[in-house]
């Protein structure tokens, strides 16, 4: 079992990348080999401003490192500083098909009415993604929701090369969904848009760097609906804030839906709300306080990354090595 996943360095962490990917890398930790990355090069596909991406990838390090990440138990490094993600990438350009690109949700949400003039990095963003998790033969890839359609593009990548090329060269890596966290956490302002780091509304989102206040203002003032909660989950479906804070609430109380639905039913947002906000707040204020210590330390977090880089870059050699070979190209 070999997990590998990735994050983009921009902005800063917050809850739904806690909750749909973090929290579970942290535990994996301790059951498999893992890789984890600043997505930097991923970064690109968007306007960037240079001295905002270096700042965001220590940042963001920092804020992995907060969460739980070990770098001693961890490969953890920027994917910039590893060559082979590129390089096989563009092997496996020649590989996916402009009809599968033409699929992915994310290419179409990001780019919107801008097709025309979205960056070529930003159409062909998931084969870079695929290249990242193939090139160290990865098995399990713990992510959100919103990057499965990613990630089963990697797999159908990587059948295609092994069947093309005649060779098992690549592993069709598994999307690692939920498995008690929240796949899909939501904007507080409105249940049926993910919570995004780039949506324009601060209250949409609890990052790692709120105040307890903060965090405390912004489910106070949560979207919810007038009905009080169900005693059965069934209920919870069209009612989508309801769900969503049910759902928070239960991933990081540990609970089940039906449990935090036992505890709350028959009452108003007025009982759950607090109970949540003291939840959110045990999880992220512990984060806050290291990541306040972390950040200061640049010359730790580069040698972390400099030495995360070093060994992804020794694994990943013979994979891109033998991609070339069967291809065709040796050198
Ligand atoms: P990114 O940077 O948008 O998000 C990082 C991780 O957080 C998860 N996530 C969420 N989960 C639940 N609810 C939400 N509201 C929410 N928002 C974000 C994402 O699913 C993701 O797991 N393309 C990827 C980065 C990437 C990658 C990879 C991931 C690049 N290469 C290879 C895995 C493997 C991305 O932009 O994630």
């Amino acid at each position: 079992m070999r997990v590998v996943s990735g994050i983009q360095p921009t902005g800063g962490l917050h809850l739904g990348n806690l909750l749909g990917a973090i929290l579970r890398w942290v535990r994996m930790q301790d059951e498999a080999e893992c890789l984890f990355f600043l997505a930097d090069l991923h970064a690109l596909t968007v306007d960037v401003d240079p001295r905002q991406l270096r700042a965001n990838v220590h940042e963001m390090a920092a804020a992995l490192i907060a969460s739980g990440i070990d770098p001693a138990k961890s490969t953890l490094f920027a994917q910039s500083a590893v060559p082979a993600h590129p390089e096989l990438a563009w092997i496996l350009q020649c590989t996916a098909r402009m009809g599968w690109l033409n699929r992915m949700t994310q290419f179409k949400d990001k780019s919107g009415k801008n097709r025309e003039s979205s960056s070529v990095g930003l159409f062909t963003y998931p084969v870079l993604q695929a290249a990242d998790v193939l090139v160290y033969r990865a098995t399990h890839v713990p992510v959100g929701e919103d990057q499965k359609q990613h990630i089963e593009l990697a797999r159908d990548i990587a059948v295609k090369f092994n069947n093309d090329f005649d060779t098992e060269l690549f592993v069709a890596p598994e999307p690692f969904i939920g498995g008690g966290t929240a796949a899909r956490v939501m904007s507080l302002r409105d249940g049926l848009a993910k919570m995004s780091k780039s949506d324009p509304s601060e209250q949409s989102r609890v990052g790692l760097t709120d105040s307890d206040e903060t965090i405390a203002q912004k489910i106070r003032k949560a979207k919810t609906d007038p009905e009080p909660l169900p005693d059965d989950p069934a209920l919870l479906e069209g009612r989508p804030e309801a769900k969503n804070l049910v759902g928070i609430l239960a991933a990081l109380s540990g609970e089940s839906i039906e449990a935090v639905l036992a505890r709350f039913a028959g009452q108003g947002f007025g009982a759950l709300k607090p109970a949540l906000a003291d939840v959110v707040i045990a999880t992220v204020a512990p984060i806050r306080g290291r990541l306040d210590e972390l950040r200061h330390d640049e010359a730790a977090i580069d040698a972390f990354l400099a030495r995360g880089a070093e060994r992804a870059r020794e694994l990943a050699a013979p994979t891109l090595a033998a991609a070339y070979r069967a291809v065709g190209l040796s050198h």
